[in-house]
Formats: structure tokens, sequence, C-alpha cells
């Protein structure tokens, strides 16, 4: 199948209002392109409920920083377009920024709280990056799903909390990790990692793995478990460890001590210049 490609926000909601009258289902994967397999998990997860999978590809100026990779995010348009043929997607939608935030372009939707502590601190107005633009991209497409990945966990309950208090009509999903053959979490960000850096990166993972061990066998206190795991990670060739912790699953409340609710560990590491995100649940969710 070909994937039909709409650039404009005028022809996207023709099309998806076309589809509503018909009574068809629509479900939606926003993404920043660069497809990898994590992408193209969450557009077989979506086709599974729908009758109609969109998927959009922005790479959001608004939610890098100054000193961030904007300007040499990966971008590789007719590559996403032969993984979208293959995987039957029904519409491509890829607006360009100007489209997107036309000239004199003025507002900010901005989640609280939970977008003040992990990512946040080191990505400083990062998340109303995300907010602003996913809220833009659920009113000019309004499907009836969307799904964001686990992988970045934060992001995920973010979105959840904004599209809630925000009576958005979309339906929320969580799509699952995955991760390449040799464990570490897929990003499009991996292919700025040389084959020693790799290497080095791998260690998340397997610590993640062998905390989430230690923490259920309880064998050290949690805060010293994460700290030595941090000095671990520091001596295996990391150039910075900017959080890990454990937070629960559906508040993203900091645990301490006992974990009472389904929680995971967090991590952002930074290998060379690359900054890597993972996370991994202890019990469950
Ligand atoms: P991007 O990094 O392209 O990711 C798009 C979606 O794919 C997100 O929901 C992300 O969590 C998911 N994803 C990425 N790697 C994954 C993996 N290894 N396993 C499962 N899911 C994975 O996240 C963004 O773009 C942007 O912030 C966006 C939400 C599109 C807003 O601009």
């Amino acid at each position: 199948m070909t994937v039909q490609i709409i650039r404009s926000k005028k022809e996207l909601r023709a099309k998806i209002k076309q589809w509503h009258m018909q009574s068809l289902v629509v479900g939606m994967i926003p993404t920043m392109g660069a497809l990898h397999h994590g992408h193209m998990s969450l557009v077989k997860e979506t086709q599974t409920l729908v009758d109609k999978t969109v998927v959009s590809i922005f790479v959001n100026p608004k939610q890098f920083g100054p000193n961030e990779d904007f300007s040499k995010y990966p971008r590789q348009e007719s590559l996403d377009i032969e993984k979208l043929n293959a995987a039957n997607v029904d519409l491509l939608y890829a607006p360009n920024v100007e489209e997107m935030y036309p000239d004199g372009f003025l507002t900010n939707v901005s989640v609280t709280k939970i977008t003040e502590e992990l990512c946040a601190k080191s990505r400083p107005g990062h998340f109303d990056g995300v907010t602003t633009v996913v809220t833009k991209l659920l009113l000019q497409c309004l499907p009836d799903i969307v799904i964001f990945g686990e992988k970045d966990f934060q992001q995920y309950t973010v979105l959840k909390k904004m599209v809630k208090d925000l009576d958005i009509p979309t339906k929320v999903l969580k799509g699952k990790l995955i991760r390449d053959e040799d464990g570490l979490a897929t990003s499009s960000r991996n292919i700025y990692l040389s084959p020693e850096e790799r290497q080095i990166a791998l260690e998340i993972p397997k610590t993640l793995k062998k905390l989430t061990e230690d923490i259920k066998n309880n064998i050290l206190p949690l805060q010293q478990l994460l700290n030595n795991a941090t000095q671990y990670l520091l001596n295996c060739g990391f150039k910075e460890v900017q959080y890990l912790e454990v937070r629960e699953s559906e508040s993203l409340n900091s645990v301490t001590e006992k974990i009472t609710v389904p929680s995971r560990i967090l991590i952002a590491a930074v290998v060379g210049k690359t900054r890597l995100i993972d996370n991994m649940p202890i019990n469950s969710q």
C-alpha cells in the first residue's frame, strides 16, 4: 500500500472528517521521524485497534534547547515513507515548521509539577515544547486513539495528564518499550554512538535489570543501591548520570524507601555527547 502524504492541517482535517463520517476509527502515532522498530511497534499496536492509521512526522523546534541537536536531528523522509508503506499506514502527516508555527505564534501549553523534574532538570522548557506540539497535532487530527511509547515514560505520563486535563476527546495508549537485540532501548539518537560508546551505553539496560532484582531482593537500602549503581555507571565511562531514580508509575511520585505501588526505575545518562534515557518496571506496570 502507498501511504497518502498530507502536509497541511486543512487537508488533514478534511480527510479525517471523511473517515469519521464513514464511522471509521482513527489512530495517531506522533513522531519526529527517523523511524525505527520502536516507532513501528507503536504503529502495529495501534493497527490492531483502529481502521485508519495516521503517523505524523514533525521535528519540533520548540522541544529542543538552544544547545541541543535540532539542526542535526536525523531527517530521512524517503526512508521513513518506505517503512510506512511496508507497514500499511494509511496517512503520513508531515507539516513544515511554518504550517505548525505560523509567524506570530504566541501560545504555550504547559503541564505543571510532573514537568519540573527528571528530564526537565537538564532540558528546561522541553516539556512545554512537547505539550504544545502534541496539543496542536491532536487538535489538527482529532484521532480517536493516540499512542505514546513507554520508552519516554515521563513524556507519556505528562501527555496522558494533559489530554485528561484539557478534555481532549482522544484515548491515550501506552506502547511497550522496544529494545535492540543487544538490549539498548531503540532510539533515533543511537546513530550518534560510536561502537565504543555503544558498548558503554549497554551498561544502562544491564544496570537497570540488576537494580530491579536487587531492589526486589531488598539487599541494601534503596538509596544506597541507586548511589552504587550511579557510581558504577560513571566508572564504566558515562560522562554524567543526570538522574537514576525510582518513581511510582502512575503518579511519578518519588520512592525513597519502601515500594508499595507499581514503580519504575528511570534513568538519563550521557555517553560522549549523546544523552540516553531508559526505564524499567520493578514490579509490573
Ligand atoms: P520520537 O522520539 O520520534 O518518538 C515518537 C514516539 O515513539 C514516542 O511516543 C516515543 O515514546 C516512541 N518511541 C521511541 N522509541 C521507542 C522505543 N524504543 N520503544 C517504544 N516506543 C518508542 O517522542 C517524540 O518523538 C516527540 O517528543 C513527540 C511526542 C512526537 C512530540 O514532538
